[in-house]
């Protein structure tokens, strides 16, 4: 048996703007997705049928990106992320399961945390009409803190480059690391709204505001600049800069018509015990994501507001195979 584990994401700032160029910041979070494949005589998932057309990432990573053509395989995946909330939980399966079938064709390789980032961007980009960053796969293959931007961000360490062509022509990204200090007093919450995000209805929805109402692109300036402030707060350890990006990134994507009223509710509880707080990932429903120092209080105060938290560290562990113990 081969399994492997990918974390979920959470994009601190820059989400949406991030598909057009501009930069965004995401870390990994600690839960995430366990894929386990053995042989078998027939194909199933979950220990139902196998239908190809049901799993597109899957199917994808099998058949375009591996070729495969082995012996069926009986493919079990553990999610401790909420599906369709904007914690990059399709990323995180096309990372584990890339890796859990790159380690069943060849053991002794070591993992490539690249070929799994791109792997799973091509994925998504299928998934997306073809509207599709690489910062959620970027950010579960390669773990801690990913910026990813149409340029490389000053004081950030590369690690690759990614094109894809979209409907708006070729878009290009460079992906890099940055190192967040070790002995930050804060964590991220969490709050699942319970509603599904459908990201690539929600990028095409921007896609068409921006081609009915052109001024929106100062929105998307603006997060590029306040992702820039918000990096730069990160680097440095200034929680209370990061907070105050984050509440100002949040107003800009309520202007791209993204945020939800029951993401609105979820952040107005929130706010009272954070530093800041903003919806995450495409929006539309999905989650918010609080930054804190207290998260036990944020946790309970999303959870009376009617959401489920998630409490997370900054930063986890990206992809990897599971050894047996
Ligand atoms: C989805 O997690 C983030 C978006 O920016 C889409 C993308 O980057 O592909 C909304």
């Amino acid at each position: 048996m081969a399994r492997a584990f990918a974390p979920g994401k959470c994009i601190l700032f820059g989400e949406h703007a991030v598909v057009y160029g501009y930069p965004a910041v995401a870390v990994a979070i600690d839960a995430g997705v366990e894929v386990s494949i053995s042989e078998s005589s027939k194909w199933t998932i979950e220990g139902t049928e196998f239908e190809p057309g049901r799993h597109p990432h899957i199917t994808h990573i099998i058949r375009d990106v591996f070729d495969y053509n082995g012996r069926p395989l009986d493919i079990d995946i553990k999610s401790g992320l909420f599906s369709a909330a904007g914690l990059g939980s399709s990323a995180a399966i096309s990372n584990a399961m890339g890796a859990a079938l790159q380690f069943h064709l060849n053991p002794n390789a070591g993992l490539d945390r690249i070929a799994l980032a791109r792997m799973g961007h091509s994925a998504e980009a299928i998934a997306q009409d073809g509207r599709a960053s690489p910062t959620d796969t970027a950010t579960s293959a390669l773990g801690g803190c990913v910026v990813v931007s149409g340029e490389l961000v000053d004081g950030t360490e590369h690690v690759f480059d990614a094109t894809l062509e979209t409907p708006e022509g070729e878009r290009s990204w460079s992906i890099s690391k940055t190192t967040i200090p070790e002995d930050l007093d804060a964590w991220i919450v969490l709050g699942f709204t319970g509603v599904g995000s459908p990201t690539g209805k929600m990028v095409a929805d921007v896609a068409n505001l921006l081609e009915v109402e052109p001024s929106k692109t100062s929105d998307m300036e603006a997060i590029g600049n306040i992702t820039n402030a918000g990096l730069a707060a990160l680097s440095a350890g200034n929680l209370e800069a990061v907070g105050i990006a984050m509440n100002a990134c949040h107003e800009r994507l309520k202007s791209l018509q993204v945020s939800s009223p029951e993401l609105e509710h979820l952040i107005a509880a929130a706010g009272p015990h954070s530093l800041g707080a903003k919806m995450t990932g495409a929006g539309g429903g999905g989650c918010m994501v609080a930054l804190t120092r207290d998260p036990r209080r944020v946790a309970e105060a999303i959870e009376i507001a009617g959401g489920k938290p998630l409490i997370s560290r900054l930063g986890a562990e990206g992809a990897r195979i599971i050894r047996k113990t």
